[in-house]
């Protein structure tokens, strides 16, 4: 469990040309997921760069937004790799010690459910041998998560916010990612939420936003997309679905790229 010993001292100039304001402290269509609230639960970057189809070596020393990213170790392990990553979540402005609590919970929680519905899930496609490999990669993912966050949450890394609202100047970040939020939880947000969201993670970005998975928790495709893509491009927004080397829960081998139209 880490401690909570980090102490504020000089702000990264990092800070100035990111943030208008000041900061918070900082088929087989079976019985679908039951998930009561968004669960804090997360990856690594290697399952990031497979479902995103990144190219982690043209992204060294870009700025890289990772919206909605949970106990994720993207942000971490992306920072050690060089990039310059910033991870948002409302739930970052916790403490580390409440933070191992929410992990505790809702991995005990999510295991659970892939567990109980096997049907929904295509291990394999994700480079999973079993369940319990799974599991120990995202527990993995978590410990990274926890102690970078620890270490970092004071020097602008972690960020507290929610969608539809990021503290960001337009156009900060040369990519924007969001994964397992929009789609996955459409019985929380409505459309309009989504369709704002959207917006917001392009207007951050100077680049393209790349949101993973467009299915819900049944395993089926959002069934607003036709109508947001088409909200999108009247605003604007171009929007492309792309195939993925990836499927773990069923229906989860695409993702969409959004990108502001050129007039
Ligand atoms: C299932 S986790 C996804 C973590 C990570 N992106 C991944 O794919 O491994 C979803 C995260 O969305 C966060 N969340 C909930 N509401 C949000 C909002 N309005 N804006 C941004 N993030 C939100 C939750 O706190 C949670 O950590």
């Amino acid at each position: 469990m880490p401690t909570c010993t980090a102490t504020p001292s000089a702000v990264p100039a990092a800070f100035a040309r990111r943030f208008p304001g000041p900061l918070a402290r900082s088929a087989a269509h079976a019985a679908p997921l039951e998930l009561p609230a968004v669960s804090f639960f997360g990856r690594t970057l290697a399952e990031y760069a497979r479902f995103f189809a990144l190219d982690l070596a043209a992204l060294k020393k870009r700025d890289v937004l990772d919206v909605a990213a949970g106990p994720s170790s993207f942000a971490a392990e992306a920072c050690a790799r060089g990039l310059d990553a910033v991870a948002v979540d409302p739930l970052y402005i916790a403490t580390p010690q409440e933070l191992c609590g929410r992990v505790d919970a809702d991995y005990a929680h999510m295991v659970a459910q892939m567990r109980a519905r096997p049907r929904l899930f295509r291990l394999g496609g994700a480079g999973f041998p079993s369940i319990d490999a799974a599991e120990t990669d995202r527990r993995l993912a978590a410990q990274r998560f926890l102690a970078d966050f620890e270490a970092q949450r004071f020097y602008g890394r972690y960020v507290g916010a929610a969608l539809p609202h990021l503290p960001f100047f337009d156009g900060t970040f040369d990519l924007v990612l969001c994964a397992h939020l929009l789609f996955t939880y459409a019985s929380r947000f409505d459309f309009d939420w989504h369709l704002a969201a959207c917006k917001e993670l392009v207007r951050v970005s100077a680049g393209e936003v790349r949101l993973h998975p467009i299915v819900g928790v049944d395993g089926r495709t959002y069934p607003g997309l036709p109508r947001l893509r088409r909200e999108l491009k009247a605003a604007g927004i171009a929007s492309e679905l792309v195939r993925v080397n990836y499927e773990f829960f069923v229906g989860t081998d695409s993702m969409l790229v959004l990108k502001r139209a050129t007039p």
